[in-house]
């Protein structure tokens, strides 16, 4: 039986060990759970010789004696102990899926507004599949030689197993989802993330369906946020998470919606309303009518020929693609594009709930529908990155621990 409680940290560990509270925390040495508390910064609690953001350690030792204050941690109590340890998929270089592993680890522990969250179910998003590979580079923002976070996993849901100090809004036992892409640690049974980046989870929605919202339900929101009834949009890259959702919110507002994917996605892109469907392999569709929005998730070409894909006044939106077309993009396409009276540009997706809620609430009203495409347990992640990576997935895929 799970038992919620608020205990002062300092009751955890007041003699040394952690067992200061019956049953709260058992830490022994050996082959048992180990659990390792320490102050890393004023206001702040987490692991002795972690990164300081909550992120696992792994050297197993049980601190002795660290100085707390007042600062509280919520634990989830159980009658036996608490879990110190956890299932958790790691790397630690860039390179395909089988560089992935399986591992024990400690449970993270939540610093100052942050939650721990018991993963119920993360989503694969191609930020997971770039950042396992280091490619493109800006996957490797934080980390150029290898990996900043050991665990993959940014889209989760699940419920709030601990709270940091600052936490208001989120309470043990809530069900939560979001986009953890700062701290990623969803391809695990627990994951630390920020208050800010989580909201409750609408009750009509299962753990794997909101999964899917966060990352690729805001990239879809705001880069069809100015769509208009009559406009001409393509999406490029519609297959996948984020362009299933723009699709059918470009659909809804009424636009007439272009689908570019590859040939073994375009009768699923027909069933989420598009009006017409292009396989990349056979056709470039910038060679096509020009479009009042090209929303392109998955971007390498010329900056010229996006400019011809444009209608006078018409909108390019990189989301996501190579390096070297997203420098084009911002430098000499932002130029011809206010030379030609188009114009092209990046769409830096902002995070949080404000984003995504609006998405899960279309969801609910029955205006948009989640594709899950396959689901995956814990131990074969690689797989699902594969999956995802090497194009085969029809909207979403999720992995549940
Ligand atoms: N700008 C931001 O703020 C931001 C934030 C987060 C993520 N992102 C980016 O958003 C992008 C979209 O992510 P996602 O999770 O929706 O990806 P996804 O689920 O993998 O979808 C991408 C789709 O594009 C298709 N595709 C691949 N090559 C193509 C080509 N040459 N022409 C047309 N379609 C092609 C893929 O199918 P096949 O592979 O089968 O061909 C797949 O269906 C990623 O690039 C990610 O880096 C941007």
């Amino acid at each position: 039986m799970v038992e919620l409680v608020e205990t002062p940290l300092r009751d955890l560990v007041s003699t040394g060990s952690t067992t200061g509270t019956p049953g709260a925390v058992e830490a022994r040495r050996g082959r048992s759970p180990v659990v390792e508390l320490a102050e890393t910064a004023p206001g702040r609690v987490g692991p002795a010789s972690g990164s300081g953001d909550g992120s696992p350690t792994s050297t197993g030792e049980v601190c002795s004696e660290p100085a707390y204050t007042d600062w509280h941690v919520h634990i989830v109590q159980s009658s036996s102990s608490w879990p110190v340890r956890m299932r958790a998929v790691v790397y630690d270089r860039y390179g395909p899926p089988n560089v992935l592993r399986v591992e024990d680890i400690p449970i993270p522990m939540p610093g100052a507004n942050q939650v721990l969250v018991e993963v119920a179910a993360t989503s694969v998003n191609l930020t997971d599949w770039e950042g396992l590979r280091g490619t493109p580079m800006y996957a490797r923002i934080g980390g150029l030689r290898s990996p900043a976070r050991r665990v993959l996993g940014s889209d989760i849901a699940g419920r709030v197993a601990a709270v940091g100090s600052g936490v208001t809004r989120l309470h043990l036992g809530d069900e939560v989802y979001g986009d953890n892409l700062g701290l990623m640690g969803g391809f695990a049974e627990y994951a630390v993330a920020p208050e800010s980046a989580l909201a409750l989870k609408p009750k009509g929605l299962s753990f794997a369906q909101a999964s899917t919202l966060p990352q690729a339900g805001s990239i879809a929101f705001q880069g069809t946020a100015r769509v208009r009834r009559g406009q001409r949009v393509l999406i490029n890259g519609a297959g996948g998470g984020a362009g299933s959702f723009a699709t059918q919110l470009a659909v809804r507002a009424g636009a007439h919606v272009t689908c570019v994917d590859n040939a073994g996605k375009l009768d699923y892109l027909r069933t989420l309303g598009a009006d017409e469907v292009v396989d990349f392999r056979r056709s470039d569709f910038t060679r096509l009518e020009p479009f009042d929005l090209v929303l392109d998730l998955v971007a390498h070409r010329s900056v010229l020929a996006y400019r011809r894909a444009l209608t006078r006044g018409g909108r390019y939106l990189f989301v996501g693609g190579s390096v070297r077309t997203l420098l084009r993009v911002v430098t000499v396409g932002a130029a011809l594009g206010l030379l030609t009276g188009r114009r092209l540009g990046l769409l830096i997706a902002r995070q949080g709930p404000s984003h995504f809620v609006p998405v899960a609430d279309r969801v609910l009203a029955g205006d948009l529908r989640i594709h899950i495409d396959r689901t995956f347990p814990l131990d074969e992640v690689a797989q699902a990155l594969a999956y995802v990576g090497e194009g085969r997935a029809l909207g979403k895929v999720v992995v549940t621990p």
